[in-house]
């Protein structure tokens, strides 16, 4: 299996086979981070733009030390210090960008499609870091990488994804990549959260939490997005979480082995009880040092195809 393409936009593209390859590249460069010295030449020569034109902790930092640790040169531009805030459009500023001789650009958009427009126009590659509520591939790809790694496989396991699934692009891009290596995904919460169109690519849809989880291998528990409460998903904070909030009396019905899992950042006591979060079962702080090796996989990948 041979990687060929010099973007990454979203899991929906992929083949298994290339999903699998990502993940079998990213379970070699998770070594490369446990040894002494945790650096490898892979990327030595190329230069890598990371262009945030959102917040983001996880995804940020963790594109920032892959990128160290293959050895690329690394430029980060803060969009709000940009020419992006005198008018310039972002074709306009991404082209300027690649005209100085650059491999490739990590970008995160609030506009959905904001990648695959710029991917269309450049030469150098592009990976998504997340496009509004479209896609967040690898977020998916750590996700997917994480259970792998602690349960064995993929195929046949049902995972349920709890929360604000309309505007999640972490649940769509998990869906995916879960269901192209075959696994049962439910997508659970409120019905103004969780539309019933999802049931049409092969998802069942639950609005009663206990009854989704009951027989889940995996719980991925979405942050609910307080600037959207306003918006009237659903009547307030503490109903949300009484009803869909993951604490220690449902735990105590699932599967023993149950993994537990967040995208992060978490609204602690309001989708995930603390004493869950930081309990045996959650596998949260794995699935971010996961993300390292994950996104040193994509960017060695990526780069190997940009023709320059
Ligand atoms: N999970 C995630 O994308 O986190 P950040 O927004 O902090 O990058």
């Amino acid at each position: 299996m041979q990687w060929n393409r010099k973007d990454l936009l979203e899991l929906y593209d992929l083949t298994p086979e290339e999903i699998e390859l990502i993940l079998d590249t990213a379970a070699e460069f998770k070594k490369v981070s446990q040894r002494r010295v945790k650096k490898v030449p892979a990327l030595r020569g190329k230069t890598v733009v990371n262009f945030f034109v959102e917040p983001s902790t996880r995804t940020r930092v963790s594109f920032e030390l892959a990128e160290q640790r293959l050895s690329a040169d690394i430029v980060n531009v803060q969009a709000s210090a940009s020419s992006l805030l005198k008018g310039e459009s972002l074709l306009d500023t991404i082209k300027n960008i690649e005209s100085l001789q650059v491999d490739l650009v990590v970008m995160r958009h609030s506009a959905p499609g904001a990648q695959a427009f710029i991917a269309r126009h450049l030469n150098c590659g592009v990976i998504n870091a997340g496009d509004g509520a479209h896609g967040h591939p690898t977020q998916a790809l750590l996700d997917i990488f994480t259970i792998r790694e602690k349960l064995g496989r993929i195929k046949d396991l049902k995972v349920t994804i709890v929360g604000d699934i309309l505007h999640s692009r972490v649940a769509r891009s998990n869906m995916w990549g879960l269901l192209k290596l075959g696994a049962h995904v439910t997508f659970a919460g409120p019905s103004t959260l969780v539309p019933r169109e999802f049931e049409e690519v092969g998802v069942r849809v639950c609005h009663n939490l206990d009854e989704a989880v009951a027989d889940a291998d995996v719980v991925n528990m979405l942050r609910i997005q307080h600037e959207r409460q306003t918006l009237g998903f659903f009547p307030s904070t503490g109903e949300y979480s009484r009803f869909y909030g993951l604490k220690e009396e449902t735990l105590k019905k699932m599967k023993k082995d149950v993994l537990v899992m967040h995208p992060g950042p978490i609204n602690r006591d309001v989708e995930l009880a603390s004493s869950v979060a930081d309990g045996e079962h959650s596998v949260i702080l794995e699935q971010v040092t996961n993300g390292l090796a994950v996104r040193m996989a994509v960017l060695y990948l990526v780069a190997g195809c940009v023709k320059k």
